[in-house]
């Protein structure tokens, strides 16, 4: 038989298809990454699979990519896939694989951050509480203990990915891994060992043999073949240990997280545009935002302690995955623009020119085309640059970009995007949403507990509450102490003393409640003490800790302690003398959890499901269980629930979690600044923020994947004491969104698929303001910009309306002033 043609043809497609299935070639040089013999411009955005939902995936990584980025990171999250030791979870929101699959079918890369270790503001960054508790085990360091541990997951997660095909170098969408996360930062608290275990990370990843480079964040001594990358708001002036390798960000912060007691941060499109155009303007190859969907802290994975449930981050998509404007399109225009010069900058000579006071010109330059980019790093002053006889204005801390070297199309702190105001909607499923029907119970057992100090085990110590596993935010520290009236320590002022660590403290005597403690974000300890009445003969002390997720950062934040860390005294004062009884060393006997947990009552195939009474509703009752049923709210829309009212605990959807509240926990006063927030100058994490003096979080995000269409189910375990009737579902939408175009762009408006109902205010001139406040500037144009932009917009789900003198007539500014289209909508 002789090959005809056809034969030939289906040959070569054949040896197309084989090729593709071999993969890709990622390799990189001092410039770029390289993928098969490509230099790529990479641009690439954190999104965290099990801080949303495997039903969001799809859209937030289509927002993703329509967003301009063309790759995808996440950490890998050690302490949701064993929870136990050997034993595995990679089902539902935890399925890694479907999550790396989904990036894949959008036809972006990825890049996934194993860690194990990864910070995170995740539980105990991401290390299994049960680790802690291996009997000679020290962790991130020279101790074979540990590193065996490391060693099995990480190489348990390389085989999984390895199976599935999905490093670059198999035809997945994996282009990089990182091995550990800013070990750079602490190593040298942990001496040489320190060392010796960064070496043996390093070639531990390396023998794993995934075909694709390895990443170490903030690591200025990464042993090569590894690659130190940079995290931080600005890392333009970053370069890598070795000059073959190129510049990348790991972690460029768009906002930054949030802890119980801290205010909502604010980092400006402007200035986050402006750092990533300078990183690419400085020669960057890849840049990661973190976050680019930053979402919830589900369950009990919040880190801390004291990390708030919300994980929004101000990332470009916000929580509820709805993009964050005009963070979301601003950068979009910008990624779009750097795209289009990806080879010049990728491939073009380099010439870079000083012009004083932190003005810079950047020229690429490739065969006859060239790309501009003209930087002020000034906070104050704006610049002119003259480039071939022509002046450009560049303003103050923003970089502008000329891809042909002549005509600005980009400035970074020129938003040519829509900003959008969301608000919370009643839920109009319901005919009286905010009154839901409440039933309650209160926590089972309780006695056991209070009164007989029962637990599970005992011993002749105070414990860390690590040595629970994390089974539970609760243990239960119980004690019995004999006085009788001729102790020395008798007297009518006596008092009990607990030295703990900084997590939740309730404190109960012979069953009575006396108080409770804890302390804010950042502060590590506290001592409790009150005045108690004991009685002669027995007295029963149970001491309820509950922690609020365990340490994620800093140098052996693994052993930082949590739970009541003792001593825990009585202290009998008489006169100037002060007696104290150190019961310390006394039985104690410790239980994990709480028996409506444990029974799982918030499910509703609970064994207690019908212990439910509706009558007198109480308020203001601690360690008390609230259930309610309520309808879907109708729409598309994401849904919040409003827990105003409410203390601190935790909540569940028809048995899903979704994380702790704490509305009773106000934002810190002093921290959010009264004045207009100016994009200029260097970021840090209380500049612009907001929200200082109100509930750190009032609105929790229930995924509409929790939500059934009938009727659903939602329970409260209230630990405090608070009021659930003003509890009440809504959903979160746009309600103004306000357009903005310089002269001779298009003003683009829409109201997220819904028809744009008014138009309040348009202005083509020197508009002074912010959204939902503006006012008319000096310089305003002739016609009546209105009327025109209402016959544009009003009823349409989006409009384009020209920002020109065209348009508007002529506004007679003075000489500098750059005109703006502005127009505030109402959705
Ligand atoms: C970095 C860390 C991230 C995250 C970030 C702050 O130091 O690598 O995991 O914790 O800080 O959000």
């Amino acid at each position: 038989m002789s090959f005809s043609k056809n034969h030939l043809f289906f040959l070569s497609s054949l040896l197309i298809l084989t090729c593709s299935a071999f993969g890709s070639q990622v390799s990189h040089d001092g410039r770029a990454i390289t993928i098969d013999g490509q230099r790529k411009l990479i641009i690439s955005g954190s999104i965290h699979y099990p801080r949303s939902t495997a039903e969001m995936w799809p859209d937030l990584i289509k927002k993703a990519k329509e967003g301009g980025l063309n790759a995808i990171e996440t950490y890998v999250f050690w302490n949701i896939h064993e929870p136990q030791r050997r034993q595995y979870d990679f089902s539902g929101n935890n399925d890694l694989i479907r999550f790396l699959k989904t990036i894949q079918d959008q036809g972006l890369h990825s890049i996934l951050r194993i860690g194990p270790y990864v910070c995170a503001e995740w539980n105990y960054g991401g290390f299994p509480v049960w680790l802690h508790n291996m009997p000679g085990l020290e962790m991130r360091t020279a101790n074979d203990v540990f590193m065996n541990e490391m060693q099995n997951f990480t190489s348990l997660i390389v085989h999984m990915i390895k199976k599935e095909s999905l490093f670059a170098s198999q035809g997945g969408p994996i282009i990089l891994a990182q091995i550990e996360n800013e070990y750079g930062n602490v190593i040298s608290s942990y001496g040489d060992a320190g060392k010796a275990y960064l070496n043996w990370c390093a070639s531990m990843a390396e023998s794993l043999n995934i075909g694709v480079p390895w990443i170490m964040c903030q690591e200025s001594d990464a042993p090569e073949p590894m690659l130190n990358t940079c995290n931080g708001y600005y890392c333009d002036q970053f370069t890598p240990n070795n000059p073959n390798t190129p510049k990348i960000w790991t972690e460029n912060w768009t906002g930054w997280f949030k802890n119980w007691g801290g205010p909502d941060p604010l980092r400006t499109a402007e200035d986050v545009a402006f750092a990533v155009a300078r990183f690419y303007q400085n020669g960057g190859a890849l840049q990661n935002y973190y976050m680019y969907h930053g979402g919830t802290n589900f369950g009990r994975t919040a880190g801390g302690p004291y990390i708030s449930t919300t994980y929004d981050y101000d990332a470009p998509l916000n929580e509820y995955g709805t993009p964050n404007q005009p963070k979301y399109g601003h950068l979009t225009q910008l990624h779009n623009i750097l795209m289009s010069m990806e080879r010049t900058l990728t491939y073009g000579n380099v010439n870079s020119t000083d012009y004083g006071n932190s003005l810079y010109g950047t020229v690429y330059t490739l065969d006859n085309t060239s790309s501009c980019f003209f930087g002020n790093g000034n906070e104050t002053s704006d610049a002119t640059v003259n480039y071939q006889g022509v002046d450009y204005n560049v303003p103050a801390w923003s970089v502008s970009i000329l891809p042909d070297c002549k005509t600005e199309v980009y400035n970074t702190a020129k938003v040519n995007t829509q900003t959008n105001l969301m608000v919370k909607k009643s839920n109009e499923a319901e005919a009286e949403p905010a009154s839901l029907k409440w039933s309650w119970r209160p926590e089972i057992n309780l006695e056991q507990t209070l009164v007989q100090g029962k637990g599970q085990l005992s011993t002749s110590m105070i414990v860390d509450q690590k040595v629970a596993n994390d089974v539970s935010d609760y243990l239960w520290y119980m004690t019995s102490v004999n006085l009788e009236k001729d102790d020395p320590i008798w007297t009518d002022n006596m008092s009990i003393r607990v030295n703990a660590t900084g997590h939740i403290l309730h404190a109960y005597v012979n069953g009575d409640y006396l108080d409770s403690q804890w302390a804010t974000y950042g502060v590590s300890n506290y001592v409790f003490e009150k005045k108690v009445k004991l009685n002669p003969g027995t007295n029963q002390i149970t001491l309820l800790s509950a922690t609020i997720g365990f340490q994620n950062y800093g140098p052996r934040f693994d052993i930082v302690q949590a739970g009541i860390s003792g001593p825990v005294e009585i202290v009998g004062r008489k006169g100037d003398e002060t007696i104290i009884k150190d019961l310390s060393l006394h039985k104690w006997s410790y239980k994990a959890g709480l028996h409506g947990l444990d029974d799982k009552i918030y499910s509703s195939d609970s064994k207690f499901a019908a212990q439910w009474s509706t009558e007198n509703l109480p308020l203001n009752r601690m360690l008390t269980w609230y259930k309610t049923t309520f309808k879907a709210p109708l729409g598309e829309d994401p849904v919040a629930l409003d827990m105003q009212g409410l203390g601190k605990g935790m909540a569940w959807v028809n048995g899903n979690s979704i994380g702790r509240y704490w509305p009773s926990y106000m934002a810190e006063d002093d921290v959010c600044s009264t004045d207009v927030c100016d994009y200029r100058g260097s970021y840090y994490s209380t500049k612009c923020a907001s929200n200082c003096g109100q509930p750190t979080q009032r609105w929790y995000h229930v995924p509409r994947s929790f939500i059934n269409d009938g009727d659903n189910e939602l329970v409260l375990f209230e630990e405090f004491g608070g009021n659930p009737t003003l509890v009440n579902f809504q959903t979160v939408t746009v309600g103004t969104a306000c357009g903005s175009a310089y002269e001779n762009k298009n003003m683009e408006l829409s109201c997220q698929g819904r028809p744009i109902s008014a138009i309040k205010f348009a202005s083509f001139g020197d508009v002074q303001g912010t959204c939902g406040s503006y006012d008319k500037g000096s310089c305003t144009s002739e016609t009546d910009a209105l009327s025109i932009v209402q016959s544009a917009c009003v009823g349409k789900e989006s409009c384009t309306v020209s920002a020109s003198e065209s348009t508007f007539g002529t506004a007679d500014c003075a000489d500098g002033i750059s005109k703006r289209l502005i127009v505030e909508a109402v959705c």
